[in-house]
């Protein structure tokens, strides 16, 4: 049985909001109090996929999201963060792995696929516009995760199909030049989709639905004084139904002690929806306090930052540069010693 590791990536694209910290980040604590290898990789280069033409984007979110972990709790004691791009082995398996891996296959993953139609701007009506290097990050992301053998994966059930990639890839390997690499397994995080202050599904950066971790006092109650509530109540002591209120569902979020009390008043007609806003801002004031305290600090401590993801890095590129050695001369290709 090989020892377990837990390996987890984010592409730097925006900073850290709601939706992300009880989505995964929230997970990830619990994860990193395990007694178990913790890799968390800023995919840089995963990024540059479809932000091939916004390199300043990428490169200032690198900062800023590894802020924003650091600020969620997330401890570089117990988690080996590490940026992507400084790890050329990630890069050098991808290759070696594209062999295994048939580009029908890859246009028929449902993620890429999804993406594929978000990003019509980029790829084209019917992607026709779709680059190699989009198509076939899959391939760099069972690379991600095999490069430090990681056998469990912290994600969204958007990244599943990710996963089976991966884990043919690995049996494919393991096929034509023996037992060498292990198949992942997915942790789902328990609040995969954490849905956006207007109702949608999802809180999205791009959605326009989303509290950041960063947004201050004024921010935030602009944005939650506008978040969608039930339609049909039009008077203060109208009776409600919560669960289609995202005031509610928001409290839940982050006023577990009192969350029974706002629902029954709500349902009864017992509780107006402005007091009921201003108390989920206080509520959410109160959570992201701490947090920004701790961001402020990193960002005027930024030489930290920097250390953290050296350290991070180079610690994890020693072993990406084992397995490395490992895979070649599985595949034959390693010559002089
Ligand atoms: N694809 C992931 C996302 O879009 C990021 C990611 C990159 C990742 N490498 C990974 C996730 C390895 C899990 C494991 O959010």
């Amino acid at each position: 049985m090989k020892q377990k590791t837990i390996l987890t990536g984010i592409r730097p694209t925006g900073n850290i909001h709601l939706g992300h910290y009880f989505g995964a980040v929230k997970t990830w604590k619990k994860l990193q109090d395990q007694d178990t290898p913790f890799y968390l990789e800023i995919a840089d280069v995963q990024a540059l996929t479809d932000n091939f033409h916004q390199p300043e984007k990428v490169r200032k979110n690198v900062r800023e999201l590894t802020i924003d972990a650091l600020a969620c709790g997330i401890d570089p004691k117990k988690t080996n963060i590490f940026i992507q791009s400084m790890i050329p082995e990630i890069a050098e398996l991808t290759v070696f792995y594209s062999n295994l891996v048939t580009i029908a296959r890859l246009y028929r993953n449902p993620t890429v696929k999804a993406e594929m139609k978000q990003k019509k701007e980029l790829f084209g009506e019917d992607g026709e516009g779709i680059t190699y290097g989009f198509l076939g990050y899959p391939v760099s992301q069972a690379a991600d995760i095999t490069a430090f053998h990681g056998t469990h994966v912290p994600c969204g059930d958007d990244q599943i199909p990710l996963l089976e990639q991966c884990r043919e890839i690995v049996r494919k390997f393991n096929n034509i030049y023996g037992n060498t690499l292990v198949e992942p397994e997915a942790i789902l995080s328990e609040n995969t989709r954490i849905k956006g202050l207007d109702g949608n599904e999802k809180m999205g950066k791009s959605l326009g639905n989303a509290i950041f971790l960063s947004d201050d006092e004024e921010t935030v109650t602009k944005k939650i004084m506008g978040a969608v509530t039930d339609p049909e109540k039009l008077k203060k002591d109208d009776p409600a139904n919560p669960d289609i209120c995202m005031v509610y569902y928001y409290h839940k979020l982050v006023n577990q002690d009192y969350v029974d009390t706002v629902c029954s008043e709500c349902k009864r007609g017992a509780r107006g929806c402005v007091a009921c806003k201003k108390e989920l801002i206080a509520s959410m004031l109160a959570f992201l306090k701490p947090i920004q305290e701790k961001r402020n600090y990193y960002l005027e401590h930024l030489e930290e930052v920097d250390e953290i993801l050296k350290e991070g890095t180079e610690n994890a590129r020693k072993l990406a540069k084992e397995t490395v050695q490992t895979i070649k001369e599985k595949m034959q290709i390693h010559y002089f010693e």
